[in-house]
């Protein structure tokens, strides 16, 4: 093998640059050439790619974001485009390609085999966590703390005024970040597309759960993790619903995109250094359609059609602590 291409697709996450180093230190190791694309699939369709050397690579470890950078694509959904995208890595003597993203880009992926006899490797990187056949993805570890120190400044401000807050963390369908920086702040409640199934929210049961603490504990502050996409409106409709109609002064905060950036912490550091690695001995060995991802501390290949089949689960003790053994009206 002479030469590989890299792209990272959909939304990034911190460590997808330790990950690109990765990839490049192994494979400069081997004696092989690589092509960053720029833009994800987009790069490839239209040529847009750069050679990553060793010295292009230093210095990245510590960086968030992609310095192939990321796009969402959609016309690569195409035949059409999985056929041209093929003929365009074949034209630039591309032997195999490895997708840094999560599902989506999977998706993408698997369909390029479709077209590309070539080994296709896909690495997990995504904050959300929600790929199944790994136990975290690079990019998660880095969006909890970053979620857990904002969530720590505001209980300081909840704290002083004895105020509610509602603070939306993100996760497309997955509630791995509000779960775990909920537990890990000592979050009062926490609401979750796993848990509140079907976006039923009973109203009631969160007012009952403020009141009940605040019969307690007496008039104090009270912190509630919402995952996005959870409530119609999102914490704002929620905060003034819960204002306006239950007569609870509550201030929303969103923490968005922040959540998606920063230097990576060394946890995704590590996995991002292992699994890019990794990927080119399996890229080498001609292994195609898997991701490769880490199972209790073990090395994993899982095709890529396991990796959105159904929902990675959250990890029931942590769902039992916070919903059970913590839960003040439990
Ligand atoms: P993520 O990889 O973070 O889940 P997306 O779901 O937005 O992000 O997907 C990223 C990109 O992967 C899309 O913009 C598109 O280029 C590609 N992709 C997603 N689904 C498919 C599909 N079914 N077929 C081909 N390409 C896909
Ligand atoms: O997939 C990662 C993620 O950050 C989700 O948590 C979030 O819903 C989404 O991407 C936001 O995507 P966009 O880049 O379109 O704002």
């Amino acid at each position: 093998m002479k030469r590989i291409g890299v792209l990272t697709s959909g939304g990034d996450a911190p460590g997808m640059n330790a990950c690109i180093r990765a990839i490049v230190l192994t494979a400069e190791h081997f004696g092989i050439e690589v092509v960053g694309f720029k833009h994800g699939y987009y790069g490839v369709l239209n040529s847009e790619h750069k050679e990553l050397t060793p010295e292009r690579v230093s210095n990245i470890i510590q960086s968030g974001g992609t310095i192939l950078h990321s796009a969402r694509c959609l016309e690569f959904k195409s035949d059409i485009s999985g056929a041209k995208a093929a003929n365009c890595l074949d034209a630039l003597g591309i032997e195999a390609l490895l997708v840094i993203g999560g599902d989506g880009s999977f998706r993408g992926a698997h369909h390029l085999g479709n077209f590309w006899n070539k080994p296709i490797i896909g690495l997990p990187g995504t904050i959300d966590n929600d790929i199944v056949g790994t136990d975290a993805t690079i990019g998660y570890f880095t969006a909890i703390e970053t979620a857990l120190e904002s969530i720590d400044k505001i209980r300081d401000t909840a704290d002083a005024f004895e105020r509610i807050f509602l603070i939306e963390v993100m996760g497309r369908h997955a509630g791995f970040i509000g779960l775990s920086s909920a537990i890990s702040s000592g979050s009062d409640q926490v609401l979750l597309p796993e848990i509140n199934s079907d976006n039923q929210i009973a109203l009631s049961n969160i007012v009952r759960r403020i009141e009940t603490t605040r019969e307690v504990k007496g008039k104090c502050s009270y912190i509630i993790v919402v995952a996005e996409n959870l409530w119609p409106g999102g914490v704002t409709a929620l905060a003034s619903t819960l204002t306006e109609e239950m007569g609870i002064d509550c201030r929303p905060v969103v923490l968005g995109h922040v959540q998606r950036g920063g230097s990576p912490v060394a946890q995704d550091r590590l996995l991002a250094t292992k699994l890019g690695a990794y990927a080119v001995e399996c890229a080498m060995q001609g292994k195609t359609d898997i991701m490769v991802g880490e199972q209790n501390h073990q090395l994993v290949e899982v095709p890529l059609e396991q990796t959105w089949s159904g929902q990675k689960e959250l990890d029931p003790y942590l769902v039992r602590i916070q919903t059970e053994l913590f839960d003040i009206i439990g």
